[in-house]
C-alpha cells in the first residue's frame, strides 16, 4: 500500500503546502508574506491574516503540482507547535477541517523534530547525529537517536541565533530580515578588524543577547566620533560580527559532539543559509573525520516538506492524533 500524505506548515510567516508520496515529496509549495518587511519583524495578527489568504490557493497548487487528486491521501499532517498560536490555528483548523471532510486520519507534527527530519527527504544520516537547529525563533543542539526519539542537550538561553544576526543587523541599518545581507556583506570584509567578545555559558547551551549590547554600545561610542561609521566600515562589521556568532555555534557543536561521542553532524533551520556557518561546519567535521549532513536550501527554512516527512515516519508507526489536537505555541520536541 502506498503512503500519500498532505502536510500543512503555517508555524510563522510561511504558509506552506506539500505532498509527499512513500517518502518521496511531489510538492513543496510556500507562500511567504511580504508585509512584516517594513515593520521590521514578523506581525502576528497579520501573519495570521495572510495565512488566512494563503492557505487554500497553496494547497491547490500543491495538489496541480504534484498531480495527485485528493481521493489518493492517506493522512493529512499539520504543524502543531511551536509557533505564533494565530498561525497555527489557521493550518490546525485547515488540516482538521479537511481531514473530517475527506474521513482522514490526522498527524500532528513538532516544528523543531521536523527541521531535523529534513535530513531524511534526500539523505539519511546514521542514528545517533547530532544536530544544530539554527532559525529566526531558536537555537538547539538536539541528540538524535531514531526518526522520532530525540533530546535537546543544548538551548539558547535568550535571543536565537537568526535573531542575533537580524538585531545586530538592524543596529547597522540594515532592513530586515538581515541575516541574508549580512552573509553578503561580511564575504566582502575583514572579520578580524572588529572581534566582539564570545559569551561563556555552560554546558552546551547558547546566549547571543550580549553580543547585541556590545555591538550596540561599540556603534554608539564610534558613532559620536564618526556619523557614518557603520556605513563606511558595512562589510567589516558584518565580517566581525558573522565570524562571533558562527564560532559561538560551530564550538558548541564540536564540544556537545565529542562530548555525546557521535560522529555525524547535521545542520537545519534557516540560518544553515549563511555561506560562513556552512563552510565551518563542514570544516569542523572534516578536521575530525566526522560525517556533516546540510539540507538542501529549500528544506532549511520553513517549508511543510519537512512536516511531511516527519508525518510519513509518524504514519508507518500509526502516531494519529485526534480532531482534539490544539496548536501549541510552546512545544518541547
Ligand atoms: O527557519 P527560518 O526561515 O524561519 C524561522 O523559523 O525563524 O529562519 C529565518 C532566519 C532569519 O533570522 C534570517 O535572518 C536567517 O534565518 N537567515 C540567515 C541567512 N538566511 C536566513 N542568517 C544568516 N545568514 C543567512 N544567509
Ligand atoms: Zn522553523
Amino acid at each position: 500500500m502506498s503512503v500519500t500524505i498532505l502536510a500543512i506548515e503555517s508555524s510563522c510567516d510561511d504558509t506552506s503546502a506539500a505532498i509527499i508520496k512513500d517518502a518521496k515529496i511531489l510538492a513543496n509549495l510556500t507562500a511567504t508574506q511580504a508585509i512584516h518587511q517594513q515593520w521590521g519583524g514578523v506581525v502576528p495578527e497579520l501573519a495570521s491574516r495572510a495565512h488566512q489568504q494563503n492557505i487554500v490557493p497553496v494547497v491547490d497548487a500543491a495538489f496541480k503540482k504534484a498531480n495527485i487528486l485528493p481521493e489518493e491521501l492517506s493522512a493529512v499532517a499539520f504543524t502543531r507547535g511551536p509557533g505564533l498560536i494565530g498561525s497555527l490555528l489557521v493550518g490546525v483548523s485547515f488540516a482538521k477541517a479537511y481531514a473530517l471532510a475527506r474521513n482522514l486520519p490526522l498527524i500532528e507534527v513538532n516544528h523543531m523534530q521536523a527541521h531535523v527530519l529534513a535530513h531524511f527527504i534526500d539523505n539519511h544520516p546514521q542514528f545517533p547525529f547530532l544536530c544544530l537547529t539554527v532559525s529566526g525563533g531558536h537555537t538547539q543542539l538536539v541528540l538524535v537517536k531514531n526518526f522520532l526519539e530525540m533530546e535537546v542537550v543544548g538551548e539558547t538561553l535568550d535571543d536565537a541565533a537568526g535573531e542575533a544576526f537580524d538585531k545586530t543587523a538592524k543596529l547597522l541599518a540594515l532592513p530586515y530580515p538581515g541575516g541574508p545581507l549580512m552573509d553578503k556583506y561580511a564575504q566582502l570584509g575583514n572579520a578580524e578588524r572588529f572581534l566582539f567578545p564570545e559569551p561563556q555559558v555552560a554546558d552546551f547551551n547558547f546566549s547571543f543577547s550580549g553580543l547585541k549590547t556590545s555591538v550596540l554600545y561599540f556603534l554608539q561610542r564610534e558613532v559620536k566620533r564618526n556619523p557614518l561609521f557603520a556605513a563606511e566600515n558595512m562589510n567589516d562589521l558584518c565580517a566581525g560580527i558573522q565570524k562571533t556568532i558562527v564560532d559561538i555555534l560551530v564550538k558548541k557543536t564540536i564540544k556537545a559532539a565529542t562530548h555525546f561521542g557521535v560522529n555525524e553532524i547535521a545542520l537545519a533551520g534557516g540560518v544553515s543559509a549563511n555561506s560562513e556557518l556552512r563552510q565551518r561546519f563542514e570544516q569542523a567535521g572534516k578536521d575530525r573525520g566526522w560525517k556533516t549532513h546540510i539540507p538542501a536550501f529549500e528544506y532549511c527554512t520553513d517549508n511543510a516538506a519537512m512536516i511531511a516527512i516527519a508525518a510519513h515516519y509518524k504514519f508507518l508507526r500509526n502516531e494519529f492524533c485526534t480532531q482534539q489536537a490544539e496548536p501549541l505555541a510552546r512545544y518541547e520536541i
